[in-house]
């Protein structure tokens, strides 16, 4: 085999006259009436092959023969382009190869879709093939970017003392909202490993080991309804460090984020992160991801509701709803088509309406107004810091429904208005989560966070009189709308661990059964600890611009948790099944 001098993205001016060899794919087939082109094409670029039948007849002929995706050995003779045939969007777009030998390598099926095209294909047939689409170029820069952030990662850690550990797959349910996926032991029949949702409890008993700093970069497995930025395996930076409140993970965190930046992004980002408490995040923006690059706030006119003649928003209000709104400044002229879409758009998020006003100087105008009085449109103005030519949004309805359709409008009208700077980074931390919360379906409180969270200490005494006051030492830590990670204080008494396993309706017996390795060794001298886990999948396209994270995982799943390059999950033999203790023998 012909073996490279040189890759397919290095040759410059500065090489014209050499003798190299290139290996790579035939990414391009050109016959210019006479003068055969390729472009070959390997993990560092691409490179024009020429193929004179004037130099060699024979292999001119032989470059007829090749096609797409072939792998090849060529050897030739650097030489400057012609004036005119120079390509400034090429890195070797100044040079090209006159070809003295051809070594097909292998031959390859037509492929199902142009490897350069492959962006504009469906997802589906980029998953079945995605050798052939992670050829591409694009795909290529996100693992190499990928690549590159893990090793300032380990670098930065390293620096700080932190020692990566690897921590089992086939072990107990490490509960984090999800499902477990379930693993038979063949030895132990009727028996389960659970795949961890993520490595929080080893990383805690490894504090109590005296690790006093962790890190990994870790597969979590979390059966859950797939939406977009989640997938059932993914990868966390999972960390933890002893003797530690919340701002020494939060530095440690801004801190690397800052590394990251300067080095990868070259760009220098403002730390320490501004906090955001969970309430004041819900009420300003009905979320706790909120996306800080612009203004935008939710404003509350509940209170003013009373003396309105407006039915529909009476009637919230004496049902115990609320009502919020938006002023999207300057927007008075919104069409009637711009604000039906609109209109649909909150409902999908589950508002029953939207109320607008345009601000005109005599008053509000929209088919409403006649509904409210002259004492009434200056309230809501007031209220609203609302002057002539903008427009006012409302939702009126239960707290979670104006909060979600509202977060939701907030966003779509930021994008509608180019409110959004491009290369924009706003990072917040969002603090004081409430540590429970009411779960409908199951009709008990549940962790927000897990139940491994430390209640605020002067919470503790009234916590279980009125669980739903108790606040968490968690916190999350946000960009540009996205969650990309979230930690907590942990608890390191035994006994507090046990009276929140009762706050959460597991008894003695369950909670031993589950967590009992951990109630032990937090009776053997636990310190007091706390960490955070960022999901790199979404901090790597988060910082490539990237919505997918499929863009930056190799070989992700679909919606519906399936692979489709091997087909998995896939059925077993029956004799596996017996072996597992799965099928009756
Ligand atoms: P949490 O469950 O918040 O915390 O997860 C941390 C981060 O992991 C990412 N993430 C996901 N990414 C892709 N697909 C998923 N299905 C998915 N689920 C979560 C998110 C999230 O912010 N053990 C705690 C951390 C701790 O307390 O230290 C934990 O796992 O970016
Ligand atoms: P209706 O009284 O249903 O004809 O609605 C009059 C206007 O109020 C329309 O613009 C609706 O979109 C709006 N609207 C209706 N219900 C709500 C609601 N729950 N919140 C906000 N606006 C609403």
């Amino acid at each position: 085999m012909l073996k490279h001098t040189h890759t397919c993205g290095e040759l410059r001016k500065t090489d014209v006259d050499k003798e190299v060899v290139l290996n790579g794919w035939v990414s391009n087939w050109r016959d210019h009436g006479g003068l055969v082109f390729i472009d070959l094409r390997d993990r560092y670029g691409l490179t024009q092959i020429v193929f004179n039948p004037e130099q060699d007849r024979e292999l001119h002929k032989a470059s007829r023969e090749l096609r797409a995706e072939f792998v090849l050995a060529v050897r030739g003779k650097v030489s400057a382009r012609p004036e005119g045939a120079v390509n400034p969007k090429l890195d070797t777009g100044e040079v090209e190869v006159f070809a003295s030998a051809l070594d097909v390598l292998n031959k390859a099926d037509t492929p199902p879709f142009e490897i350069e095209e492959a962006g504009s294909v469906s997802t589906d047939l980029r998953l079945k093939h995605r050798y052939l689409d992670l050829r591409r170029p694009e795909m290529q820069r996100n693992f190499q970017f990928r690549h590159k952030l893990a090793q300032i990662i380990r670098r930065h850690l390293d620096t700080q003392n932190f020692l990566e550990i690897e921590t089992p797959f086939m072990t107990k349910s490490t509960p984090e909202g999800a499902r477990d996926y379930l693993v038979p032991s063949r030895l132990s029949p009727g028996h389960f490993y659970a795949l961890p949702q993520s490595p929080q409890l080893f990383k805690q008993i490894l504090m109590m080991s005296g690790f006093d700093r962790y890190f990994q970069i870790v597969k979590c497995f979390r059966d859950e309804d797939l939406r977009a930025q989640r997938q059932p395996e993914f990868t966390q930076l999972d960390m933890e460090m002893s003797f530690v409140e919340e701002t020494d993970v939060m530095g440690v965190i801004e801190g690397l984020f800052a590394e990251i930046f300067s080095t990868l992004m070259r760009k220098k980002i403002q730390t320490p992160f501004p906090r955001l408490a969970y309430g004041e995040a819900m009420r300003l923006y009905g979320t706790d991801a909120p996306d800080l690059r612009y203004d935008l706030t939710l404003r509350e006119i509940t209170d003013l509701a009373r003396a309105f003649e407006f039915r529909t928003f009476r009637d919230v209000v004496e049902r115990g709803g609320i009502i919020r709104g938006i002023n999207a400044k300057g927007s008075g002229n919104f069409s009637r088509k711009q604000l039906d879409e609109l209109t649909a758009f909150v409902g999908e998020f589950g508002a029953k309406g939207l109320a607008w006003f345009k601000v005109e100087e005599g008053g509000f105008s929209s088919p409403i107004a006649k509904f409210f009085n002259e004492e009434q449109q200056a309230a809501i103005k007031g209220r609203m810091d609302a002057a002539a030519g903008d427009i006012l949004l409302f939702v009126a309805d239960r707290e979670k429904v104006v909060s979600q359709s509202l977060s939701q409008l907030r966003t779509r009208l930021a994008r509608m208005l180019n409110l959004i700077e491009a290369d924009k980074y706003a990072f917040t931390w969002i603090t004081e989560f409430p540590l429970l919360e009411y779960d409908e379906t199951s009709g008990r409180n549940v962790s927000i966070h897990h139940p491994f969270t430390s209640p605020r200490p002067e919470d503790v005494p009234h916590m279980e009189e009125k669980p739903l006051e108790v606040r968490a030492r968690a916190y999350d830590v946000v960009l540009n709308g996205v969650e990309l990670g979230g930690g907590s204080i942990r608890i390191h008494d035994h006994e507090l661990q046990s009276r929140i396993f009762k706050l959460l309706n597991i008894d003695d017996a369950t909670a031993q059964e589950r967590f009992g390795f951990l109630l032990e060794a937090l009776r053997y001298g636990a310190p007091p600890h706390g960490g955070i886990a960022l999901g790199l999948d979404r901090v790597v396209a988060m910082l490539l611009g990237l919505d997918d994270i499929r863009e930056v995982i190799a070989f992700p799943k679909t919606q519906k948790a399936t692979c489709l390059l091997t087909g998995a999950p896939a059925g077993v033999d029956d004799e596996q099944l017996k072996e597992l203790g799965l099928r009756r023998l």
